[in-house]
């Protein structure tokens, strides 16, 4: 059982504050009948729950897909520069993370959630979660860096990666899928063949491929088959 206040909070109608006023001055109706105690506790897979008439639905776990853009920070703050959390907006009191880390210029796919246990399994090396990244770079590959890559390259403080997929898709540009995720791992890998990363984008994680209707910025809520990719696949 939840406290009604928290809930209507954590559903994006106000500050805990603002919520407990609407509860007040009788806005709040919990399965038909208006509820005037703030502290008043609902469970809200069973109690219907409206606020002026309105069906309020919660769900417990919040799950988003940001397509993150340049120059924003993958933690919920910074003391310099914008966080990915400063691109979202409803979900406040909801304690979202990012599940992992991208470089501050590193674009594309990043799950948000509040789920820390599925967040802890997708992050776990022991799980091998896939993760597909969009390549542009300076240096010549060829054929001998794809077997490097497989076998596991050796980078630069000496750490054997884990086989990673490269695949060369023209000139200067490439996809690698690695199943790790080690500070700067791919710009790493790409030094310890003579390379140099320009550009870096992840397009997958865990399944789930960065919706190409995201523009950088933007985000949206997984879908329930993507949530249960994400849970059944990792
Ligand atoms: N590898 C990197 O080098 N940077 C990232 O942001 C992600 C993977």
């Amino acid at each position: 059982m939840i406290r009604l206040d928290k809930i209507l909070a954590h559903c994006g109608y106000g500050s805990r504050k603002e919520v407990k006023e609407l509860i007040r001055k009788g806005y709040v109706l919990v399965n038909g009948e208006v509820v005037l105690d703030d502290d008043f506790k609902v469970d809200p897979q069973i109690d219907e729950i409206t606020v002026a008439n309105e069906d309020v639905s919660y769900d417990e776990f919040i799950y988003l897909m940001l397509n993150k853009p340049d120059g924003y920070v993958s933690a919920t703050f910074d003391n310099n520069d914008p966080t990915v959390l400063d691109l979202i907006y409803g979900y406040e009191n909801r304690n979202l993370f990012p599940v992992g880390r991208l470089d501050k210029d590193t674009t594309g796919l990043l799950l948000l959630t509040n789920d820390g246990k599925l967040a802890h399994k997708l992050l776990s090396p022991k799980h091998h979660v896939n993760k597909t990244y969009y390549v542009q770079y300076k240096g010549l590959l060829n054929n001998n860096a794809i077997i490097k890559f497989k076998e596991g390259i050796v980078i630069d403080d000496g750490y054997k990666c884990l086989p990673a997929l490269l695949e060369i898709k023209g000139e200067n540009e490439a996809l690698i899928t690695i199943q790790e995720g080690k500070f700067h791992q791919v710009k790493r890998m790409f030094e310890a063949v003579n390379c140099n990363v320009t550009y870096l984008q992840r397009i997958a994680f865990g399944g789930i491929k960065l919706d190409d209707k995201l523009v950088e910025g933007e985000y949206r809520l997984l879908t329930e088959e993507e949530i249960n990719l994400l849970k059944e696949n990792n």
